[in-house]
Order: C-alpha cells, then structure tokens, then sequence
C-alpha cells in the first residue's frame, strides 16, 4: 500500500516521541476530547450508534471501563434477545483500537448492525481504566499484576457483569493477549458455561518463535529482577522516560528498525490504511504493568504457559508451594466448546510455528465446534485495523457465531 511512506513518518515522529521522552505528561494521554468525552461519545455515538459507558469492579479494586453498544444504526432491528459478544484488545493498546476504521469496516460497530449486543473491555492500566477503589495509579501496588491477575480479576468482572445484565451466554472475541488469557483462564475450567462460543485472532500462548526484532530483545532483557530493581513495581509507559531509556537502547541493535516501530512490533502488516494509522498513534500504545510485560518475556523464554515467575525459589515456593511456577494445561480446554481461530503469516507476534503448536492442542476438540482461518499476507495489527478485515476476517467470524449460537 501506498501508505507505507506516510507510515515511517509518522513513525519517526512517533519515535522522537518516544525517544525524547518530550511532550506528553507521566500518563501518555495525548488527545484531548477522548479524555473527557469518553469512548463512546468520542468514537461511537458520532455515528448513530447506542452506546454506554459502564464501569465494572473486579474482586481485587480495579475499576474497569467497559463500552457496551446495546444498538446498531438501524435500531435493535425488532431482536428482543440479543446475544452479547465481548470484545477483548491485547497488551499495550487499549479497546479503542476497535473502532478506528469506518463503522463498515471495525468489529463492534459491524457486530452491533448485525443485531449483536456488544461488550468493549479495556484492561486495567489502560487510559479510561486507570481507577481503582483503594489505590492510584502512582502507588507501587496499583501496577502489581501480571496477566495472571488478568485471568484471575479482569475477565471473570466482564464476563459476570455481562452475563448479570444480559442473562445470555456470551461470544467472545480476543486479539493477541486477549487470546492468552482466555486460553489461560479455559485451561483452569472457567468461563466455560458463560460461554457460546470464542473467537481467536492473531492466537497467542506460546511466543517461542516470535521474529519481532525487538520483541526478542526485549524478552531477552525483561528479567524478575527488573521488578525489584530498575523498573520496579510500577508502571510500564511506552511514551514514558524509564521506557523510552530502554527502546534506545534496543535501537541500536543491529536489525532493530526503530523508523517503523509498529511494523517492528507487529510484522509487515498488508492492509493498514495510513489515516487509520495516525488516528492509532493518538490514541496507543497504552501503559501496562512492568509486571506483566516481565511475565510476557517470561512465556517467550520458557516455551511454557505458566504463571508468573518470581525468579526466585523462595518467592515462589511462597506464592504457590511450589518450586516452579504451575503450568496452564491448555489439554483442559473442553473439547466441545466452539472455537474459532484466525491467524496471519506475516504476523511477527504470533508466530506461524507458534499458532501450529497451539493447534497441536486441538487435535481432539470436535471437528463440529472448530474452525481454523489462515490469511497468508496478514500480519498482527491487521486483524484490528486492515481495511479488509471485515471481509476476511470478520464476516468469518459472524458466521461462526451464528452456527454456534443457538443453546
Ligand atoms: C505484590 O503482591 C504480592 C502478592 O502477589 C505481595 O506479596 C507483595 O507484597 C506486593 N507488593 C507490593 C509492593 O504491593
Ligand atoms: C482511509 O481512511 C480515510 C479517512 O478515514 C478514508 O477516507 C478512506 O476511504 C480510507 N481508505 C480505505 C481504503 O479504507
Ligand atoms: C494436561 O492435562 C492432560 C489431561 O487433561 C493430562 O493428560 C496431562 O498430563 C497434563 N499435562 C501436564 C503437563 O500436566
């Protein structure tokens, strides 16, 4: 696409950004209206869509910002019982990246015209999900959590508030992270009766084989330690300094393009138009915990899916009477859960011989209750963002959920 040059402009001054640790305050929050207007009306409501904004408490105090778009532009189209769907984004952005394409072409929008009852999750740490009922955002312990707590807190206030307020079972729909802790969260027998059925896109759960230049770096160098030492418990800005004196150092690697970081983070992703790019650069990347990007490099070096390792026998032993951090057996999954997964192979994240691994796992699932999609020239962010994805992949996705959604 011809976009790719407007691309690494915009990516050099993402760059200076970042780098230069200029401009932007302690929470990276670079736009305005969104800020005050929230999601919905910034994003949503704009284009004749009904949308709310609801907030959800998880059992250890974060409050989670979640948009629920309850109606399509045509109305609720005469359906009384709509069947919810719950829309979880990865690490490092946040749920509006769903909604920066046209309403014909992103996934909410596409799902609540399609008669959908439509759930936008945003993970805590994240821009409108940065509250919690004790403590702020500059304590040390607000930003103690992994993605273990992810499938522990996070999900399960999601799932319970939507099946609360709907009393339907749910389809889900993840991207990237929001894929693992699903898988995770499966594997340990929950959300299971919650559940019709379950989307994957750009699948992760095993990283061994990630090409990312500097995803490899970076799980090389996000060591335990660095939660008790440099970074500490606390917060992990990717337009913050701490971060930033990080990503100059993984640029000068050999291999490492910075010009491009998203393309150096993602893959060469086929089908991103350049306005859509921009409106992204605006509003992501988001902050995460140190914590959790820690535990991430952990799943690339190990080849397992585990809990969170606190580098030390002693720490461990303590958390959970055990040497070793315990695995997620993803053998647990219930064979006759619908499951469909999509996945890209120019995706630099989630790896083609990784997602193989992962399908290894359901070789025995019901070949009624599983559906596998390959699209050779997608990369990951092209699964939120590509200007085709709501035919590709999305229509695909609509389909499934029909022939799985009656009880
Ligand atoms: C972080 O949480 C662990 C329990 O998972 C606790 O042992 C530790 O004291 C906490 N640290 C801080 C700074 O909150
Ligand atoms: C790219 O985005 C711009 C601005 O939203 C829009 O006018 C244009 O039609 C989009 N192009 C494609 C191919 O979707
Ligand atoms: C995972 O679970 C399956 C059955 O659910 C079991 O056969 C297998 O031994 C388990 N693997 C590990 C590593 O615990």
């Amino acid at each position: 696409m011809a976009s790719f040059r407007g691309f690494s402009v915009v990516m050099t001054m993402v760059l200076t950004v970042v780098l230069g640790g200029c401009c932007v305050g302690g929470h990276g929050v670079v736009i305005g209206p969104t800020e005050e207007l929230g999601i919905c009306a910034s994003a949503v409501t704009i284009y004749g869509y009904k949308c709310q904004e609801i907030q959800v408490t998880t059992k250890d105090g974060y409050i989670l910002s979640v948009q629920r778009i309850s109606e399509g532009r045509r109305g609720n189209g005469g359906k009384s019982k709509k069947q919810p769907v719950i829309i979880q984004h990865g690490v490092l952005v946040d749920g509006v990246t769903w909604l920066l394409n046209s309403p014909e072409q992103n996934l909410p929008m596409i799902l609540a015209d399609d008669g959908y009852d439509v759930w936008i999750a945003n993970t805590r740490g994240t821009r409108f999900s940065r509250r919690h009922t004790t403590l702020n955002p500059t304590d040390q312990a607000f930003w103690n959590w992994s993605w273990d707590e992810l499938v522990l807190y996070d999900l399960p206030a999601v799932f319970d508030h939507v099946f609360q307020q709907t009393s339907q079972k749910i389809h889900y729909v993840g991207h990237s992270l929001g894929t693992l802790i699903v898988l995770a969260s499966l594997s340990e027998g929950k959300l299971v009766n919650q559940l019709h059925s379950v989307a994957f896109l750009s699948p992760i759960a095993y990283l061994s084989h990630m090409t990312t230049p500097i995803g490899v770096l970076a799980a090389r160098s996000l060591l335990p330690e660095k939660v008790y030492g440099l970074l500490g418990i606390a917060e992990f800005n990717p337009k913050g300094k701490e971060v930033g004196e990080l990503l100059k150092v993984w640029c000068t690697h050999p291999g490492v393009n910075c010009y491009d970081l998203l393309s150096a983070f993602t893959g060469h992703n086929c089908c991103l138009n350049s306005s859509t790019v921009e409106l992204f650069l605006k509003n992501e990347p988001q902050s995460t915990s140190t914590k959790n990007m820690v535990h991430l490099a952990q799943t690339v070096r190990s080849g397992v899916l585990a809990k969170y390792n606190y580098g030390r026998t002693d720490y461990n032993l303590m958390h959970y009477g055990e040497i070793n951090p315990p695995l997620y057996n993803l053998s647990n999954i219930p064979h006759d859960l619908a499951i469909f997964i999509s996945y890209g192979g120019r995706d630099a994240l989630s790896d083609v011989k990784d997602v193989n691994r992962l399908l290894d796992h359901f070789k025995l699932h019901d070949v009624d209750k599983f559906a596998v999609q390959f699209i050779q020239n997608y990369a990951h962010a092209d699964y939120i963002m590509g200007v085709d994805a709501n035919n590709i992949v999305y229509n695909s996705v609509i389909s499934f959920f029909k022939k799985h959604g009656s009880v």
